[in-house]
């Protein structure tokens, strides 16, 4: 980060915490194409009880203004793109939704845009992170660049994420999203900066979840930008809390199951 100004590094910090140099982001921007995905139907009511354990909140500016005490102690990573949705013909057809002033009256930490590499729409949504980042710079905002695969999650190997992440870092992405495959850490090599994963579709178990947190992790991953595999859980805290042990305190996915399973069991109580 020695490159960068105080305010970049400032918001960076803010996002992966100095004291392990890893985060867990909480991803709630699924309605800004899937519209009220199963669970997040109330914003508010799921965000709320997961903020306190959110190193930041992944979202649009509708969400954020809706659903999202202004007094809340937590940073934003701004989603900026869009204007397609899964009924569409095309989900990689995205543009710029968000101006940078907007971004700026938010108080974001980060913006966030999803690039299709490999798409028909590859080189416009390249040029919209060339864009963001020229005006990221200008301002001390970092972004973070989702790889994003649309419906063709066929394409989530290594030798295709190890070349959208680079190509993303080298336009001057400050951090990168992917997801974890076979060989990650071929794909976190290739990549000059922070490298976070999806989480994806909901696991089957919560500790299939924990596994891939872990296997993310322990290959290199600088933590997770995760959703549905936190909040479509029937206990969603219990689920933040045992990734952050992960993700923070190094913890192997047996025993984040563990603590997962007793804070479950404390909740029901
Ligand atoms: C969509 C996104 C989502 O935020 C991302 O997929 C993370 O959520 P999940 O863990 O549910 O996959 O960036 O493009």
């Amino acid at each position: 980060m020695g490159f960068m100004d105080w305010g970049m590094k400032n918001r960076l910090s803010r996002i992966l915490k100095p004291q392990t140099g890893r985060t867990v982001m909480l991803a709630v921007d699924h309605g800004y194409f899937l519209g009220p995905t199963s669970r997040l139907e109330n914003l508010e009511a799921t965000i709320r009880p997961l903020l306190p354990y959110a190193d930041s909140l992944m979202l649009t500016r509708g969400a954020l203004r809706t659903s999202v005490d202004a007094g809340a102690d937590v940073p934003i990573v701004l989603r900026v793109s869009g204007g397609t949705s899964i009924v569409g013909p095309n989900l990689a057809d995205e543009g710029i939704t968000t101006s940078f002033e907007e971004a700026i009256r938010l108080n974001v930490a980060a913006v966030a845009l999803s690039v299709f590499i490999g798409s028909e729409h590859e080189h416009q949504t390249l040029l919209s992170l060339a864009d963001l980042v020229n005006e990221g710079e200008t301002f001390g905002i970092p972004v973070l660049a989702v790889t994003a695969v649309g419906k063709e999650l066929e394409k989530r190997d290594a030798r295709y994420l190890a070349l959208a992440c680079r190509i993303a870092a080298e336009i001057g992405a400050h951090i990168v999203k992917t997801y974890y495959c076979e060989g990650f850490e071929k794909v976190v090599e290739g990549c000059p900066v922070p490298v976070v994963i999806a989480g994806g579709p909901k696991l089957e178990s919560e500790l299939d979840a924990l596994q891939l947190a872990y296997d993310a992790i322990s290959r290199g991953a600088a933590g997770v930008d995760m959703g549905r595999n936190i909040w479509q859980s029937d206990f969603p805290v219990p689920m933040i809390r045992a990734v952050r042990e992960i993700v923070h305190n190094n913890v192997k996915p047996d025993e984040a199951h563990d603590l997962f399973v007793d804070l479950k069991e404390a909740a029901k109580k």
